[in-house]
């Protein structure tokens, strides 16, 4: 059985398993721990094992490697990306902060290594806004994500200027898909993730990181949810409150990234050691800067 040779791999190469929340449900049951960003990074951090298996996209790979430059971080599909984080280049921030005079810069973690290594401090969907209350300045460039710069400023008088990239995933679902939701689930408490648009997040009960949503559903006496985030988020949800229900707010809210690592593709990148991900020493102790004061403020 290919969990068997998994398991027997990971045991001869020390290595962990690391999870997204979004990841298919054959390789949620495989990881060490699953999670979402901010989660998968701490972990990353603090463990002993010699070999990173990232079961999510590249930049949290990268994130990795990041944190643990010493370790070997693997990839299992080096093809899986994130189109937001191809959204920003360095080029183009330095671009924008000529144009815009000199100024913080908060960094999504869904971006390049080579962005963060430019930027004041990272954060994620769980800590966005205390990230950017933890700064002195008044005015604040946030990147990439202009929809999780929105909801952050809500939450915060300082004025944040944003970089025009978003999640094709989080992005397209419309409030009409809530309203037709909630019509359906009369009754259903809606959780979304800050990636949608602020006129879908206008309608939420709760806006949450993903592992925001896994804890807010088990603590809550509701039991019924409509969830507002890629449909992945399902599977563990219902793993972690198998007596409530869940339902998606879209069932378009795929990502195709997401799902492009298989069970034999883990199996292959624990024989071989690749595809590996790693940051170059010159931008990883720039990036990790940035990585480590977010880890500072959570
Ligand atoms: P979380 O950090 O909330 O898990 O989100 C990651 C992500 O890519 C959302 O699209
Ligand atoms: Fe990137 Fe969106 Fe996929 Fe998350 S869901 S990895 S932000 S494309």
């Amino acid at each position: 059985m290919i969990q068997q040779r998994i398991s027997d791999l990971k045991a001869r190469r020390n290595a962990i398993i690391l999870v997204h929340n979004y990841q298919p449900p054959e390789i949620q049951d495989i990881a060490d721990f699953c999670g979402d960003s901010l989660e998968l990074s701490i972990r990353a951090a603090e463990t002993d094992a010699d070999v990173i298996v990232f079961c999510g996209v590249h930049f949290m790979a990268e994130t990795a490697s990041i944190v643990c430059p010493d370790k070997t971080v693997l990839l299992p599909d080096f093809n899986a990306g994130c189109p937001m984080a191809d959204m920003i280049t360095p080029q183009a921030l330095a671009a924008k902060l000529k144009e815009l005079g000199d100024m913080p810069v908060v960094t999504y973690v869904n971006s390049p290594a080579a962005v963060k290594a430019m930027s004041t401090v990272c954060c994620t969907s769980a800590n966005v806004v205390k990230v950017v209350n933890s700064l002195e300045e008044k005015e604040i460039l946030m990147t990439p994500d202009r929809n999780l710069a929105t909801y952050a400023q809500g939450y915060t008088d300082k004025t944040l200027h944003l970089w025009p990239g978003w999640c094709p995933v989080h992005d397209a679902l419309r409030p009409e898909d809530i309203e037709t939701a909630r019509r359906d689930h009369p009754g259903a408490l809606v959780m979304a993730h800050p990636e949608c648009r602020p006129e879908v997040t206008a309608l939420a009960d709760a806006v949450l990181s993903t592992s925001g949503m896994l804890r807010h559903a088990a603590e809550s006496d509701r039991t019924e949810f409509i969830v507002a985030t890629e449909n992945g988020i399902l599977y563990p949800l219902q793993k972690a409150c198998p007596d409530k229900r869940f339902y998606w707010a879209s069932e378009s809210m795929v990502c195709p990234d997401m799902k492009k690592i298989g069970l034999a593709d883990v199996a292959a990148c624990l024989e071989t050691l690749a595809p590996e991900v790693k940051v170059p020493r010159e931008i990883q102790q720039k990036a990790l800067a940035a990585v480590q004061r977010m880890l500072e403020i959570v």
